[in-house]
């Protein structure tokens, strides 16, 4: 097999597309660089001494482990000198983070969830790092959160690793989605699957089971009838997966297909749901689509909404489109 390094992928792309400017390149191998650096700390685990926690907490009062604070250092680090950013945003940091005077400034934005999965990473169950590219607006002078706030669908770029069994990058920039697994020993990322696909149907579903009790109407309904199965309204079986790191989740959902759900509900309704808008949902719904899936709230496409603050929230039912189409037609009903 001819393989393909994730820069010969970048370089070709740019030549027949022309969507992948030098700028970007840089910072998508920048992160790529950063995620090998971070696939080698999980690696490690207990040997590292990068299990735990850190005894303190992040903006959304969530304890942090010791691997989520080392994350978002390394691709804090990696991403600050390349010349191709404006300013990073992290789930871990309550501000966004400008590139510091000393190095020069690009003209990208770069959000990231440098560990998603926390739960997992005691465990020894897969984990990842999603991110997200924006433009800086132009003729912007110092970057406030307000330049952030642009919709999923002004993104550039979108990709995950999950360390899973083998770590991958999967990753888009508009033009379908990729995906490269990391060759451990030569410690490069080689082209494995071109042009993912979500099958449009499925029969499997994602979602937090133990929160049934606190769900709205359309999501109960929904769920009720796929439990149901050869004798329900759907009349057919259905099958659930959970493996609370989103990242797992959406990496099955893109090799075979799947609805994964993370709803709001009615504990807390300051709080619309549990991922997040900049981070995760929209990185997330821009793969997704890509890949022929779709990715709603229940009621709009999650990448036409207008963010309004860095950590907000947002219900997420993504994946295979029909079983999206039919989840959302019932929050519409
Ligand atoms: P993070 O570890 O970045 O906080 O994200 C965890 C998220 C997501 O990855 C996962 O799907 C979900 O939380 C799991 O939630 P439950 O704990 O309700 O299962
Ligand atoms: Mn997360
Ligand atoms: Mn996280």
């Amino acid at each position: 097999m001819k393989r393909i390094s994730l820069t010969q992928y970048l370089v070709e792309e740019q030549r027949q597309h022309n969507s992948i400017p030098a700028e970007l390149r840089l910072l998508i191998e920048v992160v790529a660089r950063a995620c090998k650096t971070i696939s080698h700390a999980v690696g490690k685990g207990a040997l590292g001494e990068v299990l735990g926690t850190a005894e303190t907490e992040n903006i959304q009062g969530e304890v942090q482990k010791k691997l989520d604070i080392i994350s978002n250092e390394i691709l804090l680090e990696a991403n600050e000198w390349g010349g191709h950013l404006a300013a990073m945003a992290s789930e871990e940091m309550e501000s966004i983070h400008p590139i510091p005077n000393r190095y020069p400034k690009g003209e990208y934005m770069l959000l990231f969830d440098p560990l998603d999965g926390s739960s997992n990473i005691d465990v020894n169950v897969s984990i990842g790092t999603i991110f997200s590219v924006l433009k800086a607006p132009e003729g912007m002078a110092q970057p406030t959160e307000a330049d952030f706030m642009q919709p999923g669908t002004q993104q550039v770029a979108a990709g995950y690793a999950v360390y899973g069994p083998q770590t991958m990058l999967v990753l888009t920039t508009g033009n379908g989605v990729n995906c490269f697994t990391l060759d451990r020993e030569m410690g490069s990322w080689v082209l494995t699957q071109r042009n993912m696909q979500i099958p449009a149907k499925t029969k499997e579903f994602a979602i937090n089971m133990s929160n049934a009790r606190h769900w709205h109407p359309p999501v109960k309904r929904y769920i009720d009838e796929l439990l149901a199965g050869e004798t329900g309204p759907r009349g057919t079986n259905f099958n659930m997966r959970w493996i609370a790191s989103m990242v797992a989740d959406v990496h099955r959902i893109l090799n075979r297909g799947g609805v994964f759900m993370y709803p709001a509900d009615l504990r807390d309704t300051s709080m619309p749901g549990k991922l997040r808008l900049m981070y995760e949902a929209n990185p997330m719904a821009f793969i997704v689509e890509q890949a022929g899936g779709a990715a709603t709230d229940g009621k709009q496409r999650i990448m036409d909404i207008q963010p309004h603050k860095l950590h907000q929230r947002v219900p997420v039912f993504l994946g295979s489109r029909d079983e999206v189409a039919v989840v959302t037609s019932y929050h519409q009903a």
